[in-house]
Formats: C-alpha cells, sequence, structure tokens
C-alpha cells in the first residue's frame, strides 16, 4: 500500500485573474489530504465498492494513468469547496500515489501538473496555482519574481511558477461553511470578462494590484499587503464571485486586520484575514456565524510514505 498527503493552500493575492494569466501568490497550509492506494479485486473506495466515474477528480487521474481495479482510502481535514483547495490536495495526492505504485517518475513537476491538467478538465478552466501550490508546498508566484520552478500553458495562457520566500506573518481563516465548487464561479468571470470591457479591466487590474503586493511581500512590507488584499476583496466583489457571508466576515475582520479577503474561488467558502490580533480576529468569525482558525504557513509539500 502506497500512502501520499498534500497540504491545502490558501490565495493571499490574485485569485480567478491567474486563469487568464495573471500573477498570483499562494501559501501551503497546515491542513492535508491523504490518500492510500492499493491494488484490489474491485474499484473500492474507503471501504466500500465504488464507481470512480462518479468522482471526477480520482476518475480522470486513474485514466490518465491507465489505472484500474484499485483500492483508496481518503482522509482530509481540508474542508471541501471552502477555498483552501481540497480538490486540488485530492488529486496531488492521487497521483503522487499512482506514480508510486507504477514505478514512475515522482518530481514536483509531474506530479503539480498530473494534478493542473485533471482540474483543468474537470473544471473547463484553471490555473496550476493551486496544484503547484499543494505539490511544492511553502510559498509559490505565478507569473511574478523568484526562482523558477516549473511553467505551464494551457488554452492561450501561460505561468511561470517560481519559490517565494515568505515573511513570519499570521493569517487567520474565516470559513462560512457554504459549500461552493470552484468550476461555476470561473465560468462566471469568463463570462463576465468575456461580455464586459468593465469585467476584463477588472481582472487586468487584479493582476496589477498582486504584483505591487508580491513586491510588498518580498520586502516585508505586510501593511501594504494588507492594505492590497483589501483592495482586491473589492475587485473580486465587483467580478461577482463574493457573497453576502463572505462580506460580513470580511467586513468584522477589517478593524483588527492588515487585510481581509475572500480566498479561492468566492462564492461561499472561506476569506482570509493578514492580523497581528489572531484572537480577536478569531472571535468576530465566530460571532457572525462563521469557522475561524489559526493556520501555519511555511508546510511542506506533496509527501508518499511507502508502506508495503
Ligand atoms: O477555491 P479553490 O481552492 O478551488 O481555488 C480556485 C482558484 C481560482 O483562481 C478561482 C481558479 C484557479 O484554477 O486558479
Amino acid at each position: 500500500m502506497i500512502t501520499a498527503s498534500a497540504p491545502g493552500k490558501l490565495i493571499l493575492l490574485g485569485e480567478h485573474a491567474v486563469v487568464y494569466g495573471k500573477p498570483a501568490v499562494a501559501l501551503a497550509i497546515d491542513r492535508r489530504f491523504a490518500c492510500s492506494l492499493e491494488t484490489s479485486d474491485e474499484d473500492m473506495l474507503n471501504g466500500r465498492p465504488a464507481d470512480f466515474s462518479k468522482h471526477p477528480y480520482i476518475h480522470h487521474m486513474l485514466r490518465k494513468h491507465g489505472v484500474t481495479n484499485v483500492a483508496i482510502d481518503t482522509v482530509s481535514d481540508i474542508p471541501a469547496g471552502s477555498g483552501l483547495g481540497s480538490s486540488a490536495a485530492l488529486s496531488v495526492s492521487v497521483s503522487a500515489a499512482i506514480r508510486s505504485m507504477k514505478g514512475e517518475s515522482v518530481t514536483e513537476e509531474d506530479i503539480a501538473m498530473d494534478a493542473f491538467d485533471t482540474e483543468y478538465e474537470v473544471q473547463g478552466r484553471a490555473s496550476p496555482v493551486d496544484s503547484s501550490a499543494s505539490t511544492h508546498g511553502k510559498g509559490i508566484v505565478v507569473n511574478g519574481p523568484g526562482e523558477r520552478l516549473w511553467s505551464a500553458s494551457r488554452g492561450g495562457n501561460a505561468w511561470d511558477i517560481s519559490e517565494i520566500d515568505i515573511p513570519d506573518m499570521t493569517l487567520v481563516v474565516g470559513y462560512t461553511g457554504l459549500h461552493a465548487p470552484t468550476g461555476p464561479l470561473v465560468e462566471k468571470v469568463r463570462k463576465f470578462r468575456e461580455k464586459n470591457r468593465f469585467g476584463y479591466d477588472i481582472v487586468e487590474e487584479i493582476g496589477v494590484a498582486t504584483l505591487e503586493g508580491i513586491n510588498a511581500l518580498g520586502v516585508g512590507d505586510i501593511a501594504r499587503l494588507g492594505e492590497l488584499m483589501s483592495y482586491d476583496h473589492k475587485l473580486l466583489t465587483i467580478l461577482g464571485v463574493s457573497c453576502a457571508e463572505l462580506d460580513k466576515l470580511v467586513n468584522a475582520v477589517s478593524p483588527y486586520s492588515y487585510g481581509a479577503k475572500l480566498t479561492g474561488a468566492g462564492g461561499g467558502g472561506s476569506m482570509i484575514s493578514l492580523t497581528d490580533r489572531p484572537d480577536k480576529v478569531c472571535e468576530v468569525i465566530e460571532r457572525r456565524g462563521g469557522q475561524p482558525f489559526a493556520v501555519r504557513t511555511n508546510v511542506k509539500g506533496v509527501s508518499v510514505l511507502n508502506r508495503s
């Protein structure tokens, strides 16, 4: 049996615009998805006979590697549809487990590209930000400065993924409890951007703010980074991917934060606060009906454990 695990992530700046090749910055967090894989007489998922065609990410990954007759067990502390990269962490860990089982290459780049391909095909459109952050761990930048890890291109867009050093900072996540699948939100932005010059301009503006934020991160200017995060939330709201619950939590924590914004696809899911008052922020999120948790960053990416 092979067991692999991979972290969830949060996007500090640049979600949605990154789908169109704009920059983004994402950090892996101390919440993980783990899967164990072994050959079996019939397809099994978590101890029961399974029809993998009902599990699109796993199905796509198995088909891609020509694997049939497997038993997969999963365990995760990343809430699904929470904007914290659960589908990428699933794809990354399943790719690592399959590749190990088959004796194939398990470089970070191979795994990240497998997971990106799966996210792209299942969601109809995606960027490599989630899959790269989950594979590499720590902090990654897309289409910005830093030491290059790998590159990807798809549908006329191209992305260079780099590693970035992350200064010490405290981030609190507030989960709305609303499950919001990524695909429909990405599709909503596509329509808005294609039909409206205004939508196009907002995506460009997110790109500009994100690059400035990456530079602020690089020099440890947490105050400026926070301002840009709050600004990014406003731009994402104009794009139509926020919701009342997210706005309520973002507004409530703002007096105690350098900055706050939705993270990931939006429409529910989670928001983040960059703060030096994590206890107060957690209390405020809880009082407004959200589920708060402080996250640790600078965590390791995909890991494979070989048990037989
Ligand atoms: O909500 P998540 O964790 O699936 O993050 C999605 C990030 C998007 O930029 C909206 C989509 C993407 O593939 O980059």
